[in-house]
């Protein structure tokens, strides 16, 4: 037998198949009710539209898709991604300021690769999204955590966080931040909150790497004007997504930053995947095109808000009252405090073995925290919903007992 270990990168034997990778696996003949991932209700998934512009395609734009592309992605992209940025007050130049991403994930570790040394001061939310930590970690960056509460990052704690940095003679470089319905817990962070976040930024000198992955399902009126919005010095670097609004299976993300900045973020892309897929690309510039974005944004999140209804029905009337929940306003997902008592990595291996998964709230910490969970909504039906709910409700009044 090869010893396997003696091979592994410092890096490489780090990365262990984790518990969602384990765990979670399809077993035959056993049904499994996912309230995991952030996936896309299938019914919904834009399927004919794709279908139709590829039916369409010119001899050229077969083409351009099957050939080699620039590394900031293809032009027609570009111009869609800064025409729809503009309808959010985010300025960003095609030519120089947009760089096309397998996905945001992949936004996410271009910023750490180009961002953080080891030992650097990176401020994050405590919770905050499970796979940025894990993408940062690679560089070995020293986590502050910020508390997050209803109203996003706690910016009085911010404050004080970055005072103490700098009485210690140190400094901070960058706030890693999901200003509107953040993973996992669907937090939106007020005006007042986006204001402050940028003038301690400008204050304390801090890059800021705002996702937003989740602001267009919003179910209250317009998405709030992104930070990158109301950036004025090219400080804020902003990834956002096709995954929750239109497919994540496109894998079509971008970023927007200053171009010296993204300079950088392209070389690195560059050592990585060279140039996104140009199928993906084509498709996505003619969804734009044909408005079909447009069309399906509103159309998924009232899908998403039924959905997040039905679950908080069934909750309300299957979990005990010792469980603690905020009513999503937006994005996919409801993040329940437990008693502290209660170890919700425990409770998933008890849930599973009942077919019924969720994502235990520990993944989203810098610090052993355990009394959490994260309840997705846009993949289960709603009758799937029901009853993992009325499963996980029976199963928490059993360890409450
Ligand atoms: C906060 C956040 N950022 C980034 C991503 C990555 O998304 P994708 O790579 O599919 O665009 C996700 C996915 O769930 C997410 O929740």
């Amino acid at each position: 037998m090869l010893d396997s270990k003696k091979f592994y990168s410092k890096l490489g034997a780090t990365f262990e198949p984790g518990i969602m990778n384990t765990l979670l696996l399809p077993r035959p003949g056993a049904k499994l009710i996912r309230f995991t991932g952030g996936s896309y209700d299938v019914p919904s998934l834009p399927t004919a539209e794709v279908k139709r512009i590829f039916e369409e395609a010119s001899p050229q734009a077969w083409a351009e898709m099957l050939q080699y592309g620039g590394t900031a992605g293809m032009p027609s992209l570009l111009r869609e991604l800064s025409t729809f940025m503009a309808g959010h007050k985010i300025k960003a130049d095609p030519a120089k300021e947009i760089i096309v991403t397998t996905g945001s994930q992949e936004a996410i570790d271009l910023v750490s690769r180009v961002f953080i040394d080891k030992g650097d001061m990176i401020l994050v939310g405590a919770p905050t999204y499970l796979q940025a930590l894990s993408a940062f970690r690679q560089q070995y960056p020293k986590f502050v955590d910020i508390p997050i509460d209803s109203e996003g990052m706690d910016t009085q704690v911010l404050e004080e966080k970055l005072k103490k940095i700098k009485a210690q003679g140190k400094r901070a470089k960058m706030l890693y931040v999901i200003p509107s319905f953040q993973n996992p817990d669907s937090s939106l962070m007020t005006l007042e909150r986006r204001k402050a976040v940028l003038e301690l930024a400008e204050a304390h000198d801090l890059i800021i790497f705002e996702d937003n992955p989740y602001g267009y399902i919003s179910f209250e009126g317009p998405m709030p004007t992104p930070l990158a919005g109301m950036d004025k010095s090219g400080r804020v670097m902003y990834t956002s997504t096709f995954s929750k609004m239109v497919s994540p299976g496109m894998r079509i993300g971008w970023i927007t930053a200053n171009p010296e900045f993204t300079g950088h973020l392209m070389e690195a892309k560059n050592n990585i995947s060279i140039c996104n897929d140009g199928l993906s690309q084509y498709a996505a510039a003619e969804l734009f095109r044909r408005g079909d974005v447009e069309r399906q944004i509103p159309k998924v999140t009232k899908v998403y808000r039924k959905k997040r209804d039905v679950m908080l029905e069934a909750m309300k009337t299957s979990f005990p009252k010792k469980a603690k929940w905020d009513e999503p306003k937006g994005g996919l997902f409801l993040w329940v405090k437990l008693p502290r008592n209660i170890s919700s990595d425990e409770l998933l291996k008890d849930a599973v073995s009942k077919g019924v998964a969720f994502v235990p709230g520990s993944l989203f910490f810098t610090k052993p925290v355990h009394n959490y969970m994260r309840l997705n909504y846009s993949l289960p039906s709603e009758d799937d919903i029901v009853t993992g709910i009325q499963t996980l409700g029976r199963l928490l009044k059993e360890k409450l007992k």
